[in-house]
């Protein structure tokens, strides 16, 4: 069916990542500067803005597309005009429509500031596809931040030269770039002007974040410096560029917060190995400890794969050795997903599912002993929150604590606000806390 008029209304749906979630916003952004209202409803325009790292995550693009077809209530003779961005685009290009043909545009994460040429050409009845990745030319061509929640991210360093073995980041998001300081710095102004009180700096390997000779600690200071931005975090983080100068921020910079999401995927060396990390247990136990003698408090963050190819009982159990050593505030644990076009994928010796299926259960039953303990270690302390929306209760508040937990309180409070609040009781996933006072309005 031929569209004929350009959409009104738009919503982006997305998926995977934090980086996703921030292209995502950069594409509604984008939208609504063309004069589209973003819309819960039925839109005219749908962008699926999706994730290919794992193969569960990459099979969901094509039940939305079902779905949204399925539901479309409209009796006028048209048709929902769907586009496909993301990681799941750039893997797998015009194949999307081959076998979803409702979809009009594909649209991969370095190419997505060309959607609305691509949408007049879609309400033309023309479809297409654009997965070209020129280096930075994105962030160049998109409108400037003009809404924010308190809590934003800012993508500073995109793509991946790692080639861990059965990972497809590298090639769905390309080389390593990083955005420039002085770019950063605007974006981080006009997002604070927008009412952000904490930036979350994104990358998929954030700490590779170089310019000028300047490295991702040089930045964080630099953000620091502005009054009205309280809090700075940064995710995701490899072992192999956690460098002396970001430690040290660690120990010095008060606005840092005390969390640090470091990946490891396996205690087993020879796994670490096969994977191509360039860790080691020992190395990344040596990492740890430095951090955490700067930040003793420091809330410590990981991703597990379980079921590599060739992963021994014995190399699991190193992987549970690890856990107990370090004591993670919080991690993310998955089955390994053999992706095409990975190493690991033709690697002999898959696991059977039923022994992920087992592994993985025993590790997160480790991950959440340890994630309780964290919690429960934490109630007694006096800390700030930034608060982030109503709870469910009347007088309600939901926010962060410094180290990433969500605390619910009672009391008068506005959404933006630092209030200082006593934590009373934790839970697996949340603590409550009482108010003691508002800090920053
Ligand atoms: N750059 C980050 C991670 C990006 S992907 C890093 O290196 O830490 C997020 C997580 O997904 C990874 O840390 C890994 O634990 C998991 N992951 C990636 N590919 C996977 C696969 N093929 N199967 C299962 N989990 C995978
Ligand atoms: Fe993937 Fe490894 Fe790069 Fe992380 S470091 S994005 S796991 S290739
Ligand atoms: Fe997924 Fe792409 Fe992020 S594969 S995890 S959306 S970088």
């Amino acid at each position: 069916m031929t569209i004929t008029t350009l959409p009104r209304t738009f919503k982006v749906k997305s998926f995977g990542c934090q980086m996703n979630a921030y292209d995502g916003e950069r594409m509604a952004e984008l939208l609504s500067a063309q004069g589209m209202e973003p819309v819960d409803g039925d839109a005219d325009l749908v962008v699926l803005n999706t994730c290919h790292i794992r193969e569960k995550a990459a099979e969901k693009v094509y039940s939305d597309i079902g779905r949204i077809v399925k539901n479309w209530s409209r009796d006028d003779g048209s048709a929902p005009l769907i586009a496909v961005a993301g990681c799941v685009a750039q893997a797998e290009g015009e194949e999307i429509m081959r076998r979803a043909p409702a979809v009009r545009m594909v649209v991969g994460p370095q190419a997505y500031h060309r959607l609305p040429a691509m949408i007049a050409e879609a309400a033309a009845g023309r479809a297409s596809t654009d997965t070209d990745m020129p280096a930075d030319a994105k962030f160049a061509a998109l409108p400037p931040r003009r809404r924010s929640a308190p809590g934003a991210f800012l993508t500073v360093q995109e793509g991946c030269d790692k080639f861990c073995t059965y990972c497809v980041v590298p090639y769905t998001r390309g080389a390593e770039i990083s955005r420039p300081f002085a770019a950063l710095l605007t974006e981080a102004e006009s997002l604070v002007a927008a009412g952000a009180r904490e930036i979350t700096l994104l990358g998929q390997n954030v700490n590779a974040w170089r310019h000028d000779g300047k490295g991702l600690a040089d930045l964080i200071r630099a953000l620091a410096e502005m009054p009205a931005l309280a809090r700075i975090r940064y995710t995701t983080s490899h072992p192999a560029d956690m460098d002396d100068a970001l430690i040290a921020a660690h120990g010095d910079v008060p606005k840092l917060m005390p969390f640090l999401h470091l990946p490891v995927q396996s205690g087993s060396d020879r796994i670490l190995k096969a994977m191509n990390r360039s860790h080691t247990v020992e190395s990344y136990m040596r990492l740890l400890e430095r951090v955490r003698a700067v930040r003793p408090d420091i809330a410590l963050s990981g991703d597990f794969i379980v079921g590599f190819p060739g992963e021994s009982e014995a190399d699991f159990a190193a992987t549970l050795a690890l856990v107990d050593a370090v004591g993670y505030a919080q991690a993310y644990s998955f089955k390994y997903s053999p992706r095409p076009g990975t190493p690991a994928a033709t690697m002999a010796e898959q696991i059977a599912p039923e022994v992920m299926d087992e592994r993985l259960q025993r590790l997160q039953a480790a991950l959440n002993r340890d994630q309780v303990g964290f919690n429960g270690s934490t109630v007694g302390r006096r800390c700030t929150v930034m608060v982030e929306r109503r709870g469910k209760l009347p007088g309600q508040w939901l926010g962060k604590s410094p180290w990433l937990q969500s605390v619910h309180f009672l009391g008068e409070a506005t959404i933006g606000d630092l209030v200082e609040v006593d934590l009373i009781e934790a839970g697996a996933n949340s603590l409550a806390g009482r108010l003691v006072e508002r800090v920053l309005g």
